[in-house]
């Protein structure tokens, strides 16, 4: 029997004539097939040159960012866009590229086109991102600086003090350590708080 044929008979014959197994296995052919392309299309969607394809503009973002230590280190770790801004399990990715829908949409209508324009809109940026790593727990930055709590006794002092406070204030690491990567909003209603010094 030519190939064709069987392919044809396959399609067109009752699904009757097939075991559920065989449906399932089908199924799951098909399932891990989409899997893969999801992963792929994950993937290219969370590189550093797909994000800066539309947040290098106006020189904010990528520009400010090439100037920290999380850039450019002696540990030689670099932390990507992604690193910081994509969960790192797959139902968070997914949610959160499902919710960049709305980025395409801004980008269409232009609503950070300009330094200026990015600049008014910064405030309102950057208070969705604190609010999401608060609401984490700062997990995205804990996937790299790990045991950080369990090793406040080897802190310098005035990191240690502060870091303890963790444990007894509801705080975590975006709540003290804002504008690692980029300027800070220039708005009264940032909520960066100096830490104090040493008691
Ligand atoms: C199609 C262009 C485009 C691409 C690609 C893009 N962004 Fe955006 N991004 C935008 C626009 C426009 C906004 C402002 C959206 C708004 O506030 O409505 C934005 C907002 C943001 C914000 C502010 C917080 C928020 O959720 O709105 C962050 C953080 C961000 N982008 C990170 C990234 C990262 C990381 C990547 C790569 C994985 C990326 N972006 C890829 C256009 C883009
Ligand atoms: C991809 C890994 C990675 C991620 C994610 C990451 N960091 Fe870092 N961070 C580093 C490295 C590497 C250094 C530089 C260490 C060094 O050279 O001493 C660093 C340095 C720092 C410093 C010291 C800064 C200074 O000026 O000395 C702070 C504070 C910090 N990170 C906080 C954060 C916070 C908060 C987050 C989450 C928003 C975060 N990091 C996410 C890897 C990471
Ligand atoms: C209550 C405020 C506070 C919280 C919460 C906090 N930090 Fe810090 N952290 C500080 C202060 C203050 C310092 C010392 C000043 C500095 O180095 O910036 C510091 C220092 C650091 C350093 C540099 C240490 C070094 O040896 O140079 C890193 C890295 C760091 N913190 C990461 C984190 C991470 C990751 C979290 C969350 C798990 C976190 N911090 C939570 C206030 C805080
Ligand atoms: C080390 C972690 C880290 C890395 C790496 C990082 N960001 Fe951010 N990003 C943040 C934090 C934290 C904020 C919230 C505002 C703040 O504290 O500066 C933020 C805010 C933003 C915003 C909102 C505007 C603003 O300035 O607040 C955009 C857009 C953004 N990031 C895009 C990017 C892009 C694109 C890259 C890669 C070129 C990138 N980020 C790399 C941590 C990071």
């Amino acid at each position: 029997m030519s190939l064709i044929k069987k392919l044809r008979d396959f399609f067109s014959k009752p699904s009757a004539r097939y075991s559920a197994g065989g449906l399932i296995a089908i199924g799951a052919i098909g399932a891990l097939i989409l899997w893969g392309g999801t992963s792929t299309m994950m993937s290219a969607t969370s590189t550093t040159e797909f994000c800066i394809s539309c947040h290098e503009i106006n020189d904010n973002a990528y520009a400010e960012y090439q100037q920290t230590i999380h850039f450019q280190n002696s540990s030689g770790i670099k932390a990507e866009c992604a690193d910081c801004h994509i969960p790192h399990d797959f139902a968070g990715k997914i949610i959160r590229k499902i919710e960049a829908s709305r980025e395409i949409y801004g980008h269409l209508t232009g609503i950070i086109d300009t330094p200026e324009k990015y600049d008014a809109h910064r405030p309102a940026m950057a208070a969705k991102v604190w609010s999401e790593m608060h609401a984490n727990d700062s997990a995205n930055c804990r996937s790299c600086h790990i045991n950080l709590e369990e090793n406040v006794d080897l802190q310098y002092t005035w990191a240690s003090n502060n870091h303890k406070r963790m444990a007894t204030e509801n705080l975590t690491c975006i709540d003290c350590h804002q504008g690692i990567a980029h300027k800070l909003p220039n708005t009264s209603r940032m909520s960066k708080s100096i830490p104090p010094v040493n008691p």
